[in-house]
């Protein structure tokens, strides 16, 4: 896989004429993680909607450029074709589309000169993906997230990164709602991923587990719209020992 880079220059995002990310700087890259953490409501959600062109989400300032080019004007499928991937908070159902439809139809768009792959052994390749993050194997022929657990739809999502293998990964909080054993297994996947078909992943948490599991070349804080601090693995457990408030009573001192 060639390298790629993701960089996000200082973002200004508008929501509803009131402006909620005020100048956000940072780099995701292909084969590295990088964390994002912060409490409810700091803008984490925000900036994952304005990576990919969420029409609510007006950049009102700054830039977002795809391996050197600004990806401002295009579209969210546009987007997604050159290998931006993004998992979003809360995965919604698509009645009547099974997950191998969906996902061979996804293949189909990313890779539009390549064959569909045969829907039997694409079937198979799914299942065999779906063993391995612990699902039942009805998940791929049910519509996608149908009936579906919060984190029955998480885990779908890491089915969805295996197949389509993007360049880039965006995790909105695939932490939530999994037990630990099932963020253990995620964790495990993502760094699988990484080492594997070298996508670059910015993992989005308001907890510090799934940072420690994974271990973050670069961890930001985000508070109210901004990037506050930023450091090395370590900062998930500097999070954990002093919690939210002490850590950024100290960045403003
Ligand atoms: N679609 C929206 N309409 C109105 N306000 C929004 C919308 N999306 C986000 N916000 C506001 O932006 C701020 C940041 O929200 P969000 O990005 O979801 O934070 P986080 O993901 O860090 O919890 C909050 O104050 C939230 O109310
Ligand atoms: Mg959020």
């Amino acid at each position: 896989m060639d390298m790629s880079k993701l960089e996000i220059i200082d973002l200004h995002v508008k929501v509803e004429d009131e402006e909620i990310l005020h100048g956000v700087t940072l780099t995701i890259e292909s084969g590295k993680i990088a964390g994002i953490m912060g409490r409810n409501g700091s803008g984490k959600s925000t900036l994952a909607k304005a990576i990919f062109g969420h029409p609510d989400y007006v950049v009102t300032k700054g830039d977002i450029k795809f391996n050197g080019e600004s990806i401002l004007e295009m579209s969210t499928d546009e987007r997604a074709r050159l290998g931006l991937f993004l998992g979003f908070q809360s995965p919604t159902a698509i009645e009547g589309v099974t997950l191998s439809n969906f996902l061979r139809t996804a293949l189909h768009m990313k890779y539009p000169d390549q064959k569909l792959e045969n829907p039997i052994k694409f079937h198979r390749r799914l299942k065999e993906e779906l063993t391995t993050v612990g699902l039942n194997e009805t998940f791929i022929s049910r519509g996608v997230n149908e009936n579906a657990s919060g984190g029955e739809r998480k885990k779908g999502e890491l089915i969805q990164l295996k197949v389509l293998k993007p360049e880039i990964a965006i995790l909105d909080e695939i932490d939530s709602g999994l037990d630990i054993d099932a963020l253990k297994a995620v964790a495990q996947a993502i760094l699988e991923q990484k080492e594997q078909t070298g996508t670059g992943f910015l993992l989005i948490t308001h907890y510090n587990r799934l940072l420690s599991h994974t271990k973050p070349n670069v961890i930001y804080l985000m508070h109210q719209g901004r990037i506050v601090h930023s450091g090395g693995p370590e900062l998930a457990d500097e999070l954990e020992s002093k919690g939210y408030d002490e850590l950024i009573k100290e960045q403003a001192a």
